[in-house]
């Protein structure tokens, strides 16, 4: 069975804990918090004061994406806030190796994050030690984007990869994820779907959910 992290951006801050209460006894399975810095994508978001709150409010897990530059600086503070997992971009780290490390070492979910122009290979190394790839299947640095349809074969590619070499690493999409595109991205071997507006600028977060569900092909 699939996964699903509704992605706060899209929720109403003024009533962030019922929102989230409502996702969560719709079935989410994580909570997926955008972080963005105004540096690495072009729109600057929340932080860890944030996870703190969120982690106050629910026991699943925060699934933490950092769209930031340096992402180094700011770890110990999310793993203090109580992130779950969190993601790093590929295209933001200068020692990649040394940063999955670390925050495999403060006991946090380690997840690499690739932008859709982004190839696989710089997985070449590291895929052993991660615990999740998050493919962006948008632009990031907005929700309500349309889906790319070109991540289908990226989507398969490291897919493929994975089960070659035996491992159990999770792979999460992120961007234009909804009842429509579910069935394609869970086809291609994607495990983990990220979605912001499709929840919660729906009237019926729990009917949602179950319809996302219904569309996996897993
Ligand atoms: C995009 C963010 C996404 C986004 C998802 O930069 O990482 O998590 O908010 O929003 P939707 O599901 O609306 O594309
Ligand atoms: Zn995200």
């Amino acid at each position: 069975m699939g996964k699903i992290s509704p992605s706060i951006l899209s929720a109403d801050f003024t009533r962030l804990a019922d929102d989230i209460e409502k996702v969560e006894k719709a079935g989410a399975d994580y909570i997926h918090i955008d972080v963005m810095d105004g540096h690495f994508v072009p729109n600057i978001t929340i932080g860890p004061m944030l996870v703190e709150a969120v982690r106050r409010i629910t026991d699943l897990p925060i699934d933490v994406h950092l769209m930031i530059s340096d992402p180094d600086r700011y770890i110990d503070a999310f793993v203090e806030k109580g992130a779950s997992i969190i993601s790093i971009h590929t295209e933001a780290v200068t020692h990649l190796h040394r940063t999955i490390q670390y925050i495999r070492d403060k006991g946090v979910k380690a997840s690499l994050a690739l932008n859709p122009a982004t190839t696989l290979d710089c997985l070449e190394y590291v895929l052993p030690d991660l615990d999740m790839v998050l493919l962006m299947t948008v632009n990031p640095g907005f929700e309500g984007q349309k889906f790319i349809p070109a991540m289908i074969p990226k989507i398969k590619q490291l897919r493929d990869m994975i089960n070659k070499q035996g491992l159990n690493i999770e792979i999460e999409v992120d961007g234009g994820i909804k009842p429509e595109t579910i069935e394609m991205v869970s086809s291609a071997g994607a495990d983990v779907f990220v979605a912001g507006s499709a929840i919660f600028y729906s009237n019926n977060y729990n009917s949602i959910i179950h319809k996302m569900r219904e569309n996996m092909r897993i």
